[in-house]
């Protein structure tokens, strides 16, 4: 139980999070983009430079932002009644998109495009479901709070807001 759980507080995480998935969507389609279009020129020292760019991002930002929420954002409502199922599949579509960037390593022209398609079609699905369902799931469960969860970590909100203050400050 949270004590100092407050609605604007939980608000100001959910945004923060959300802002940071868009951000990531964003860079992700235009770097599949520029896979496919490398592809569709075959155009094969830009498919190389594209995929490598493309698998770097997962590496470095898509894979850690997966693992930063199997901390306290998955694991607390993954204990509850109500939030077991949607996190077991949530978890579900983390191990989907890590198989899918493995298989984006060692992909070459059609194929690197394909898995890079679906790698953007189930991340921009899977985000979707943490903006509309998990986190609202956490910020209006009262024994969970979403600020809690994400505090501290760059991974789930972007480096623009790690240093911000989601806590209302106590009126004076
Ligand atoms: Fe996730
Ligand atoms: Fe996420």
């Amino acid at each position: 139980m949270n004590m100092q759980k407050d609605d604007r507080s939980e608000r100001r995480a959910l945004e923060a999070v959300e802002h940071h998935h868009a951000d990531m969507i964003t860079r992700l389609k235009a770097l599949v983009a520029a896979l496919i279009h490398a592809v569709e020129a075959h155009d094969p020292a830009a498919e190389v430079n594209a995929r490598e760019v493309l698998v770097e991002w997962c590496e470095t930002e898509l894979i850690p932002h997966a693992l930063a929420e199997e901390g306290p954002l998955y694991k607390r409502p993954g204990k509850t009644e109500q939030g077991r199922l949607l996190v077991e599949g949530m978890l579900a579509e983390h191990r989907v998109i890590v198989g899918l960037v493995d298989e984006l390593r060692r992909a070459q022209g059609v194929s690197a495009a394909v898995a890079a398609g679906a790698v953007q079609h189930i991340f921009a699905l899977h985000l979707d479901k943490e903006n509309r369902l998990l986190m609202p799931f956490i910020a209006l469960s009262p024994e969970l709070s979403l600020a809690d969860a994400v505090e501290g970590l760059h991974e789930l909100v972007g480096e623009a807001h790690i240093h911000s203050d989601y806590r209302t400050k106590p009126a004076i």
